[in-house]
């Protein structure tokens, strides 16, 4: 069900209420002070045209006007500076609660958005809601107070003066309805062009490597120019339809002299109003002027408000995978099994079907297969990236879908195919297995992982800033300090997918020993590209179009395996081709 979008704002903003009224307390102490020139403005005039002043008189009251507008300003900011604070911790807020939801729904749903999207989303959208809330909530409310306040103080002269003070509302509403008529559908619009320019940006910065090695400058600059182009001609066409409309209401709103003018003279003329309340009748007029206008600003913001918080409540609502939320059972023991599953990232298409495993604990567990035939597909439904469409999946003889996502976390490691380093030191990357490790568990988890020697060798050893995409480690070295991330976290089970791309036979053997090692008191399940790597596991099995075409070991699969013996003879060919073109 889909919460109504205020009431979404008014969840988040309800911790921080407490300075929304001040602010707002603030904010019409200062609406008033803007007032008071006014009236002073009117007293004096009356002086005058009475003839009854004195010079120092008249001074004072325009130095007490100078104080008030002061102190006008001087509200005015620490209203501001009060919502501003409310409004960005709500944006912190959100920010973490999209976030955080993110972390909790499938990878299936998450990677339904591009990242540009999830980017815009996280980062921008949701700063639409900051500037409405920091300087709508207290400036509205104090402006409708001050305008309430003001009629009814002009009402107590008489009643036909107030109306007329408020003429231009009905009028200007007569533009404001056409400006508004479309205003949601097109800022949809606008937003959906905008969530693919940055789309496009991401994607284009993202794949900068095959862009230049490919030698698409051209095209796929163009595509990101395109994209900008469209974007600007959508925006400025928006902009040129609504700004006529926008001007014309800006004029008329405030020019409340259009209706207490006449209506004043005719009053004093009949002798309703004394000339002292004419002239503060107008004035009063005036000042509200700005009020007024404040106003017809807002219903632009209101709206693009209302876009904001809809588009994160589309994140707010991601169905979330229903993990435990208490603990109940425990894995007794490192073993993994799979029974009848079957799954698909589509209804009708399975791509893994019928499987069945038993791997127990403490073994050195295999998954080999061609390209596409759902190995890595396989691992991340033993790390619950998915739930399987049928069977079941036990850790430690409990069901995954019996765990908490704690549990999870603590019984499996998973070493991706593309092993992901995060913008940090690589000591902070090591450690993300376990945040509080010591340096004497760091190191030895580097050396479990061979990593440690070129690891020492860098200038600035453990402290080298690394990034995802950008540092100068070869393949093999994230790889293996991904590995010494898993080992760190010490769970049970270790998961593996091996990279696809070549890695020197340096670091192969590196790798190799370390898997070795791992594996003498932990479940190591692997995907293996590279075969030599797999030759001593205690179990393989062979996948070949999601489905289990072999299992056994590597003598008894090169016997009586043909898929296997076909990917041993492709393996020890490109291993030839390596070797003699080295
Ligand atoms: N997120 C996804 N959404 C839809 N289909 C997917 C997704 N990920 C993989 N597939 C499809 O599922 C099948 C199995 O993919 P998977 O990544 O498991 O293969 P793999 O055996 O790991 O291949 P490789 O050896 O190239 O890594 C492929 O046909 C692939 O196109
Ligand atoms: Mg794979």
């Amino acid at each position: 069900m889909e919460e109504n979008w205020l009431r979404t704002l008014y969840r988040f903003a309800n911790g921080h209420k407490a300075l929304f009224i001040w602010s707002i307390f603030f904010s019409t102490l200062s609406v008033f002070a803007g007032i008071v020139p006014y009236v002073i403005g009117a007293r004096i005039m009356t002086d005058i045209i009475d003839k009854q002043y004195e010079r120092h008189e008249i001074t004072w009251l325009l130095v007490w006007m100078l104080i008030t507008f002061l102190f006008k300003t001087i509200f005015h900011g620490i209203s501001t500076t009060l919502s501003h604070h409310a409004a960005y911790n709500i944006l912190n807020d959100l920010r973490n609660a999209i976030t955080n939801r993110l972390m909790q729904t499938s990878l299936g749903v998450v990677k339904r958005f591009s990242s540009g999207t999830i980017k815009n989303t996280i980062l921008d959208r949701t700063e639409g809601v900051e500037i409405p809330l920091a300087h709508m909530i207290p400036e509205l409310s104090a402006n409708i107070f001050v305008i309430i306040v003001t009629v009814v103080y002009l009402a107590t002269m008489d009643i036909r003066l107030a109306l007329s003070a408020l003429l231009t509302i009905p009028l200007a509403s007569i533009p404001l309805f056409f400006l508004m008529k479309n205003f949601e559908q097109k800022y949809q619009n606008y937003m959906r062009a905008n969530n693919q320019v940055n789309s496009v940006m991401v994607e284009y910065i993202e794949g900068i490597e095959v862009i230049k090695t490919f030698n698409q400058t051209g095209t796929s600059f163009r595509k990101f120019s395109d994209a900008v182009t469209s974007f600007k001609e959508y925006t400025l066409n928006w902009l040129q339809t609504a700004w006529k409309t926008q001007n014309l209401i800006f004029a008329l709103l405030p020019f409340t002299l259009l209706g207490v003018l006449p209506v004043g003279i005719w009053l004093y003329l009949d002798h309703v109003l004394t000339l002292n309340q004419l002239l503060l009748g107008l004035l009063l007029a005036i000042g509200l002027g700005g009020p007024l206008n404040k106003l017809s600003l807002f219903t632009n913001d209101f709206s693009a408000m209302k876009q904001s918080v809809l588009n994160t409540q589309k994140f707010l609502e991601l169905p979330l995978l229903d993990f435990r939320k208490k603990e109940i059972g425990r894995p007794l023991d490192g073993s993994v099994d799979v029974i009848n599953v079957n799954f698909g990232y589509k209804k009708n298409e399975l791509v893994l079907s019928n499987i069945n495993l038993e791997i127990p604990s403490k073994s050195f567990f295999a998954i080999v297969g061609p390209s596409g035939s759902g190995k890595s597909t396989l691992l991340q439904l033993l790390n619950r990236f998915w739930d399987v469409q049928s069977g079941k999946i036990r850790v430690g003889k409990v069901e995954l879908t019996e765990l908490t996502q704690q549990q999870l976390n603590r019984t499996i490691s998973y070493v991706t195919q593309d092993s992901f380093l995060f913008k940090g030191t690589i000591e902070d990357n090591i450690k993300m297995g376990k945040p509080d490790a010591t340096p004497q568990e760091i190191e030895a988890a580097a050396h479990a992982a061979m990593c440690w020697d070129f690891i020492e060798a860098l200038p600035q050893g453990m402290k080298t800033e690394v990034s995802f995409g950008n540092n100068h480690l070869s393949g093999g070295q994230q790889q293996r300090i991904s590995i010494a991330r898993a080992i760190l976290k010490d769970a049970p089970i270790i998961i593996l997918d091996e990279p696809t791309a070549s890695i020197d036979p340096e670091n192969e053997r590196q790798i190799q020993e370390s898997l070795l090692r791992l594996a003498r008191d932990k479940t190591v399940i692997m995907v293996a590209h590279r075969l030599s790597t797999i030759k001593n596991a205690d179990q393989i099995i062979v996948l070949d179009n999601g489905k289990i075409v072999g299992a056994g070991q590597h003598a008894e699969l090169l016997e009586e395996c043909a898929a296997y013996q076909r990917l041993w003879e492709s393996y020890t060919q490109t291993e030839e081709w390596h070797i003699s073109n080295h």
